[in-house]
């Protein structure tokens, strides 16, 4: 488990010392994959910018916690890279408790998508995530026509300076807040990938098992609907799939691990079952449909999650009838996302990517 630091992005010496060498590889690996791509196994169908991007990827996602912070920036710096590429004006809202919402366009009220980002709760979201969330509201805006959707980016604390339940604490905040400001809940969905699919899922069991120390989340009907991508469902990362698809995965099996350790170090015995839902005890999902009208899960068929996130499904369909699950044949961890990450353009989207936005904007013609 890694040593954990006073601050985000605090380097040791030796972290300090190995990252210049950890950069220089990359042109390296680049280069391996190249040339050992027409002798590679690929599968026809997957793009050359893919296969270099989820190399890239399983490379630099095997470095030290802080050291991909020393990289990537905050949420916020993040945000605001993106929202320059994608030429819209930013709005940022103060929820006080450390969180933010940061708006994709501008700010509404009568339908919402609320973005929580992923990142193994240490990292912000990759900025091509942003891309992808941004290709989604101009696919919903385009579709509904009237129907102005508002999109939002959840701002969340990450490790090593917050640690559960602190981010579902501020989860709890801007989706109060977004009520507060007259978006009816059925109006409301939200969207996560991994670390943020498991944080919207701790949102839905506090609603029906409140937490104590956060403030407890009442609805007056259910939320429209939840999209969940690749959901984080077991930090400890035990099943099976973590070695059979080791190698076809960008994420290593030890980074889940290692990851999932540092978080859960900070996570109560009792109270795992929050951020673990695949060791929930059963009855904490009685009354789903009371919480949410409707829930979509994907998984990569090649993902090193993938055992976790069938049992997971399994546990969320004995409890909700309105459940779609998605298995992508030969999908990463977050594939809809790592197209963006690759650049594709978007005939060269993965299926997901319409599928998502089609039932978003389902959900959103349900909504009051
Ligand atoms: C996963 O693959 C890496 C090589 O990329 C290897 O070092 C590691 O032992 C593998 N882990 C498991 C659990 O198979």
């Amino acid at each position: 488990m890694p040593t954990k630091p006073a601050r985000y992005a605090q380097l040791s010496a030796r972290e300090t010392a190995t990252l210049p060498f950890i950069l220089l590889g990359i042109p390296f690996v680049l280069a391996g994959t190249l040339f050992a791509l027409p002798f590679s196994n690929k599968p026809k169908e997957k793009h050359w910018r893919r296969v270099l991007t989820e190399r890239i990827l399983r490379y630099v996602s095997s470095i030290s916690m802080s050291q991909t912070q020393k990289l990537t920036g905050t949420t916020e710096s993040v945000y605001r890279k993106a929202v320059v590429k994608l030429r819209v004006k930013p709005v940022v809202e103060d929820l006080g408790h450390g969180a933010e919402l940061f708006w994709l366009g501008p700010k509404r009220n009568d339908r919402i998508l609320l973005y929580v980002h992923g990142g193994a709760f240490y990292a912000p979201p990759m900025e091509p995530a942003l891309y992808c969330l941004d290709h989604v509201r101009k696919k919903l805006e385009a579709r509904t026509n009237s129907l102005d959707v508002g999109v939002a980016i959840l701002k969340y604390s990450l490790w090593p300076e917050a640690a559960f339940p602190t981010p579902l604490h501020q989860a709890v905040l801007a989706i109060q807040h977004l009520l507060a400001s007259g978006v009816h809940p059925s109006g409301l969905q939200l969207i996560g990938d991994s670390a943020g699919a498991n944080l919207i899922t701790q949102v839905l069991l506090h609603t029906l098992i409140p937490l104590d120390g956060v403030p407890p989340l009442k609805l007056t009907a259910p939320l429209g609907g939840v999209f969940l991508i690749s959901p984080w469902a077991s930090l400890s990362a035990k099943s099976p799939s973590h070695t059979r698809n080791n190698g076809s995965d960008w994420i290593a099996a030890e980074s889940i691990r290692y990851w999932g350790a540092a978080i859960l170090a900070d996570v109560p015995t009792p109270l795992r079952g929050y951020i673990e839902a695949v060791d929930a005890p059963d009855a904490w999902f009685d009354g789903l449909e009371r919480v949410v009208r409707r829930v979509f899960i994907t998984a990569g068929g090649a993902e090193c999650l993938l055992d976790d996130i069938v049992q997971f499904a399994d546990i969320v369909k004995k409890h909700h009838s309105r459940v779609d699950f998605l298995i992508e044949e030969g999908g990463v961890h977050d594939d809809m996302i790592v197209d963006f990450v690759s650049g594709l353009p978007e005939e060269q989207l993965s299926e997901t990517s319409s599928i998502c936005v089609q039932w978003l904007a389902e959900g959103f013609d349900e909504a009051k």
